[in-house]
């Protein structure tokens, strides 16, 4: 590999803003590269600089529509790369198609693992991305993945609202490490709740575990896209004595039934989440959103910088 000179940030078409954002704080302008269809629907990218020997990230998160947002990366990859540039980071904010990342029932496909070797054949030889549907999901690639979490700019919001009385809950067994992680950084308690998907918009929660009664909740997650599986927590959360229910999840991918499940569900007082994937709607006030593109600058300027990005995992108390 060439020893990348100057850095160029590249926007995808799904969160311009996000990326935007991205390069005032890195004090740069994005770059410039024209994206288009063609008139059967394929997509046509083109570089309107020249990428040779530079440092080039590319932001795009996979969220909906996935497919196009996925290809449209793919492209860009390809044209990075036939353009010699020297090093390509595939930025993304959501890492799409990740809830397939385990073979759980005869003649299904890991998702995850496929859209990694997309991205390794295509060209890419890092990828920034924030909160994995699961951390292993890093060794489906074999070139550097830095992964980092949204906690620490949703920490202080979250904070303010549970002060000293709160409850972490994962809302399913998966999402235990993530709640117990949050649970120490907002020094609160933790519990968990079974959680049964009975198909891909329906959820059903059944127990609880730990103690709620007079407490404050935050249901921590990776990501809501149908509300069910929040709105299912939330319900035990509040016969069990909770006394305000908060929920908190990185990528906020509600569609419309998702979003008349949270304003049709009051134990839910808000939705914390992160501009990561675009938040068109905040359903006054229910959605609170949290700007994530100062952690993704920061990041970018720091494998850019070859520095460490680990203090990025911890909040900054300054
Ligand atoms: C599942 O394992 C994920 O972490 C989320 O809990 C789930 O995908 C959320 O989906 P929904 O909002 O449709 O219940």
């Amino acid at each position: 590999m060439e020893e990348a000179k100057h850095i160029r940030v590249y926007s995808g078409c799904a969160h311009p803003q996000l990326s935007q954002q991205i390069a005032e704080y890195l004090g740069i302008e994005l770059g410039r590269v024209h994206i288009t269809h063609f008139p059967d629907g394929e997509i046509f990218v083109q570089f309107e600089e020249n990428v040779r020997r530079a440092d080039v990230f590319l932001i795009q998160p996979t969220c909906n529509p996935p497919n196009d947002n996925i290809m449209e990366l793919l492209i860009m990859i390809d044209a990075a790369r036939r353009a010699s540039a020297a090093r390509i980071t595939a930025v993304l904010p959501y890492f799409g198609y990740a809830r397939q990342d385990r073979k759980d029932r005869p003649r299904v496909p890991i998702t995850a693992k496929l859209v990694a070797n997309l991205l390794t054949v295509a060209g890419a030889d890092r990828v920034l991305t924030v909160d994995l549907h699961a951390q292993q999901i890093q060794g489906f690639f074999d070139i550097p993945v830095d992964h980092l979490y949204a906690r620490p700019v949703m920490v202080p919001y979250l904070k303010s609202l549970i002060g000293d009385n709160g409850v972490v809950v994962a809302p399913d067994s998966g999402s235990a490490k993530m709640a117990m992680v949050y649970g120490d950084m907002l020094e609160a308690g933790l519990a968990v709740v079974t959680k049964r998907r009975i198909n891909a918009t329906t959820v059903a929660s059944s127990h609880l575990v730990g103690d709620v009664k007079d407490r404050i909740c935050v249901i921590t997650d990776d990501l809501t896209s149908t509300a069910g599986t929040l709105c299912a927590a939330a319900k035990i959360l509040k016969a069990n004595g909770a006394t305000r229910i908060y929920a908190a999840v990185s990528h906020c991918l509600l569609n419309d039934v998702g979003k008349a499940k949270l304003l049709a569900t009051p134990e839910i007082e808000q939705l914390v989440t992160t501009d990561a994937v675009p938040v068109p709607d905040t359903l006054d006030g229910k959605i609170k959103v949290i700007g994530i593109a100062p952690l993704l600058g920061e990041a970018i300027r720091r494998i850019h910088d070859g520095k460490s990005i680990s203090s990025l995992f911890y909040i900054d108390k300054h």
